[in-house]
């Protein structure tokens, strides 16, 4: 229970998130389920249990569904419009999400980049089915103009500075583990049209995604990445694994996918000083490819990794 206590408290804590504040934000319904979701949730497995030391925000913010469509034969895209102004994330970052009338709070990656919110208060979210009822119920009930609400929290992020030092990334993702990442790197789109725009902002290096799936259909995103490697040629490049393909891979895709697992010398190869590894994937993925630059000296503090489960 204890994690329970502190997130209640988390709720009502500081000025942004006052009881009158979240009653502005947030319909009645939800507050209610809000409060008692969280007391409720006491699965081992549970979101808002695994997260419960995680840093948070304090702003819940009511949100309503403003497009949905399949992103691959398992995964759903949501774009979610946002009300609250104060509501705001870093990439990387996931919200908690509140649904009226279901009493587990699902907990999902930003897909989007904090540039998408900024101008049209739109975040996006791609959820796997599974039998998690957030996650059914995003499947199975999830319709436009949909009621939710949405918390951000997380310490897996990516927000440099404008004078940081110039380095490069390696993003290293497995199967919906792409979400986060996806997110890390639209920003760093963003970073970079900004500078060309106006000379100013963090001056990237190059920035290196390694994404393996199950198979081209479970490879999602594909065109939106594909559009960003093709406008930075030479800063933005991406190398798409399949584990398990079945069918021929169309002509498009065949250049920038190989069969089989992501591996160690393709890692070891963008090893530098100046080098940021941040992986999402399968627990066991996670582990294997943090251990390995841990292994090969590159600094702790320069790899960063979030598991999903
Ligand atoms: C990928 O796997 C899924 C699930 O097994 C299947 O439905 C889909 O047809 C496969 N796609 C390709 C391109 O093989």
């Amino acid at each position: 229970m204890a994690y329970a206590a502190v997130l209640t408290a988390g709720l009502f804590r500081g000025s942004v998130c006052s009881q009158a504040a979240l009653s502005r934000a947030i319909p009645r319904a939800l507050r209610h389920l809000t409060l008692t979701s969280i007391m409720k949730s006491k699965r081992k497995t549970d979101h808002l249990e695994k997260t419960a030391n995680a840093v948070r925000q304090e702003v819940v913010s009511a949100a309503k569904v403003c497009g949905i469509a399949n992103e691959s034969p398992t995964v759903k895209r949501l774009r979610l419009l946002v009300a609250d102004q104060d509501f705001s994330f870093k990439a990387g970052q996931w919200v908690d999400f509140f649904i009226p009338g279901v009493s587990v709070v699902g907990g999902f990656s930003i897909c989007s980049s904090p540039g998408l919110l900024e101008q049209e208060r739109v975040i996006e979210l791609a959820v796997k089915y599974t039998n998690h009822p957030p996650a059914l119920w995003i499947h199975n009930q999830c319709a436009l103009d949909s009621e939710v609400a949405v918390r951000v929290g997380g310490e897996f992020f990516f927000d440099p500075q404008p004078a940081a030092a110039a380095g490069n990334l390696v993003l290293i993702a497995g199967g919906v583990g792409i979400n986060p990442l996806l997110s890390i790197l639209r920003h760093s789109a963003d970073l970079l049209r900004e500078r060309a725009d106006t000379g100013r902002g963090w001056e990237t290096g190059t920035i290196t995604l390694l994404y393996s799936a199950k198979n081209t259909s479970e490879l999602l995103f594909k065109k939106n990445i594909l559009d960003l490697v093709n406008e930075f040629p030479k800063k933005i490049a991406c190398s798409f694994h399949v584990t398990k393909q079945t069918t021929q891979i169309s002509a498009e895709l065949k250049p920038y996918i190989t069969e089989g697992r992501i591996t160690e010398k393709e890692i070891r190869d963008h090893i530098s000083r100046e080098t940021l590894f941040y992986i999402c994937g399968p627990p066991p993925m996670t582990d294997f490819f943090s251990k390995l630059l841990e292994n090969s000296h590159v600094p702790r503090e320069h790899i960063c990794f979030e598991k999903w489960w």
